[in-house]
């Protein structure tokens, strides 16, 4: 297998399992020197310990890789500090950060309660937000750097019961469009992956006949992609699971305008529902001027 991560180092959070770990063995294979973080939490977010972390080392250096483990909760801006200086102290640099760590607490938004809620938004926006800014000034100073963050169909798409979820991994989809205007001067390119896995997470969700398709080594090459210099697409997201790798994004439609306020009446709005919400001849925006450039001329 050709080395095309060959001396790049790279921080994966929650790889002691599932797809993180598919993630490390995979880039480790590819030449890359691999952060195993893990503090071996259960899908709630309870409970701890060293083994799925060791576990993942262990394997990558049975196949001839290099791998050190970090046991630190991505969710304390202090323990992601630790994984960034872990990586200096063992090899000498950082050059990926991949935000995978993720656990669940699902119910319906009637159930729901707030402890329910902020440990979601904890984990998944504030831990990725955490571990990416303990990296950000290394790739700003190298001129150089590689974030992926892990979305979700259910924040894309909409999922019963999973209102804290999806809303702390869409706010990861924000935050990558307003950190890649701020990194892709500095060939700093950050990208976001909504994969579909067989995991323990989705072990009891998914049908047997269907878990069987979703090996999650169908999701990892494209974070390898994303992972490595030859990566030159920056504030995407794609969706990737079962061999299906696609981009998925916000569209606007060509909508329509009115040149007089007096004009936008409930009936106006309501008999132009048509032109407002068909999305044929849509358009996708680079940033937020673009599209405001878009609104005030209608093009
Ligand atoms: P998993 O449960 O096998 O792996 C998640 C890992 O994150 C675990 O090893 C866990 O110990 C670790 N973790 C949890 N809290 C942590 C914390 N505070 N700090 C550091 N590590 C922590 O689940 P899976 O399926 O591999 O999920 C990986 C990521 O992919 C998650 O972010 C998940 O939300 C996302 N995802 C998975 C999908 C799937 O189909 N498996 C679908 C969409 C998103």
């Amino acid at each position: 297998m050709e080395k095309k991560l060959e001396n790049q180092v790279i921080l994966i959070t929650g790889a002691g399992g599932g797809l993180g770990r598919s993630h490390a063995l995979l880039m480790a294979k590819l030449g890359a020197k691999i952060i195993v973080n893990d503090p071996g939490v259960s899908v709630d977010g309870s409970g701890q310990g060293l083994r799925p972390a060791d576990e993942t080392v262990s394997l990558i250096q049975q196949a001839g890789g290099q791998a050190v483990a970090n046991y630190d909760f991505v969710d304390s801006f202090e323990g992601a500090q630790k994984m960034v200086g872990q990586a200096l102290e063992s090899f000498g640099r950082l050059d990926a950060v991949v935000n995978n760590a993720g656990i669940l607490r699902d119910g319906s938004f009637k159930k729901q309660d707030t402890d329910q809620w902020q440990k979601i938004v904890d984990v998944h926006l504030t831990g990725s937000r955490h571990v990416t800014k303990a990296a950000w000034e290394i790739f700003l100073n190298q001129k150089y750097g590689r974030v992926v963050f892990t979305t979700s169909g259910s924040a894309l798409f909409g999922n019963f019961g999973q209102t804290n979820y999806a809303a702390a991994k869409l706010g990861l989809v924000g935050l990558m469009h307003a950190l890649k205007e701020e990194g892709s001067k500095n060939n700093i390119m950050v990208n976001t992956i909504a994969p579909v896995a067989a995991s323990r997470m989705t072990q009891n969700i998914f049908p047997p006949d269907m878990l069987s398709k979703f090996d999650p080594a169908f999701v990892s090459p494209v974070v390898g992609y994303f992972c490595s210099p030859a990566c030159q697409v920056t504030g995407q997201v794609w969706s990737v699971g079962a061999g299906h790798v696609a981009r998925v994004a916000f569209v606007e439609s060509e909508g329509i305008n009115f040149n007089d306020s007096n004009d936008m009446t409930i009936d106006s709005i309501a008999e132009k529902m048509g032109k407002i919400t068909q999305l044929e001849n849509g358009k996708t925006f680079t940033n937020v001027m673009e599209e405001m450039a878009h609104l005030l001329t209608g093009k």
